[in-house]
């Protein structure tokens, strides 16, 4: 495994569409692996392909409830409301509170190929969300309703 450059805000990479994942060998498990120590590294809880360049529809996610992998992810159906606090490993130093659902639900593909459902709640909802928008450009600050100081996290 290894750390990868993270891209920050101002890349247009982070600004593109990305393509599906077509082959599941061992370059994905490989790019999965990395991608999950370098989220790690970061101290972050989710990290998606185009913050390390790759411009694949992928993400990672460790809301310190174990690893999951989302492959080719579509979100089928999302309710409810959270609002809370929110960054992103590609603008560091910059918070804000976020208006998102508060329960998704998710079909996707393992590093296998194979197909799941998942249905989440909260934070690891919230984390779906942001890390899927990664996929079409979208950055949170999108949903900032409210700015907040770093400072003011006390966490
Ligand atoms: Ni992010």
């Amino acid at each position: 495994m290894a750390i990868r450059n993270i891209v920050k805000e101002g890349d247009p990479i982070l600004t593109k569409v990305c393509r599906p994942v077509e082959k599941f060998d061992d370059k994905l498990g490989i790019l999965l692996d990395d991608m999950y120590e370098t989220m790690l590294d970061g101290d972050g809880v989710g990290l998606a392909g185009p913050q390390v360049g790759i411009l694949r529809r992928v993400f990672v996610i460790d809301i310190g409830e174990g690893k999951i992998e989302f492959i080719n992810p579509k979100i089928t159906h999302t309710s409810g409301v959270q609002e809370s606090p929110e960054g992103c490993l590609s603008c560091p130093g910059e918070f804000g509170i976020t208006r998102r659902p508060m329960y998704v639900t998710v079909d996707a593909q393992n590093r296998w190929g194979d197909q799941f459902t998942l249905n989440a709640e909260g934070l690891l909802a919230k984390a779906i969300c942001h890390e899927n928008d990664h996929l079409d450009g979208i950055l949170f600050k999108e949903y900032v309703i409210k700015k907040i100081d770093p400072s003011e996290l006390k966490d």
